[in-house]
């Protein structure tokens, strides 16, 4: 299997791509994550999907190549240079909204369980606010995040901030979660049900990280 071949992308992709490289920014989805982020989108028809951090639109042009007709999308960045270029090669499509403002704004004023995916591409709902983020999931929304692997773009201090973003959320038991060291470092969260820590504990139970389960007393 070749991973990297993609055989099919978005129509507006290569425009936005252009456009992108114009205007100088760098911060922008690749196509693998791209690929994932369009089967997700494609996996919740009639869905309600949030993207925190639109950017240009890459990552929002394969969210709408996945989704079906009924479902809907809103974008969320604070830059509204990088937004313009989204809005001309996709605002035809009347399935996805933009805002251009804060995301934690956005967060603090979004109604829970309303959400079917998030792509958390920003700071807000990432970062910080990850509490708020999660809280708009409906059972069996998934939260997705990328750049999780070393990226030459990371600020100074960021490096530290990922572990401790990846041990919050796996340290929820509502959530099912996995780990791709795949295109930029991904990882899947799901929200297991409505609740709880009731119907969850047993299910699992906590190993040494290694992969080959915890550390267990011989005799016991
Ligand atoms: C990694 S880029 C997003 C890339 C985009 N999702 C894609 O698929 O190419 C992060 C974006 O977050 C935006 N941003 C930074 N701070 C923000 C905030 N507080 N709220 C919303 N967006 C923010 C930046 O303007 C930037 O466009």
């Amino acid at each position: 299997m070749n991973d990297d071949a993609i055989r099919r992308q978005p129509a507006a992709l290569e425009a936005i791509q252009r456009d992108t490289a114009v205007l100088g920014f760098t911060m922008a989805s690749e196509p693998k994550t791209g690929a994932l982020l369009a089967a997700l989108a494609a996996s919740k028809p009639g869905g309600g999907l949030l993207e925190l951090g639109t950017g240009t639109g890459l990552g929002t042009a394969w969210l709408l190549a996945g989704m079906d007709a009924a479902a809907r999308l809103d974008s969320v960045d604070t830059d509204p240079a990088v937004v313009a270029v989204a809005r001309r090669r996709l605002a035809s499509d009347t399935r996805v909204t933009f805002h251009v403002m804060d995301g934690a704004e956005f967060l603090d004023r979004a109604a829970p369980g309303q959400f079917d995916l998030i792509y958390a591409d920003t700071w807000p709902g990432k970062f910080f606010h990850l509490e708020q983020a999660l809280a708009l999931l409906r059972p069996g929304g998934i939260y997705f995040i990328d750049d999780l692997l070393p990226q030459p773009n990371w600020p100074d201090g960021h490096a530290a901030k990922v572990p401790a973003l990846i041990e919050a959320i796996e340290r929820r038991p509502e959530f099912t979660t996995v780990k791709l060291a795949w295109a930029s470092g991904l990882m899947l969260v799901v929200r297991s049900s409505a609740i709880d820590k009731e119907n969850t504990e047993g299910t699992y139970e906590q190993t040494n990280g290694s992969g080959l389960g915890a550390r267990r007393d011989p005799l016991s």
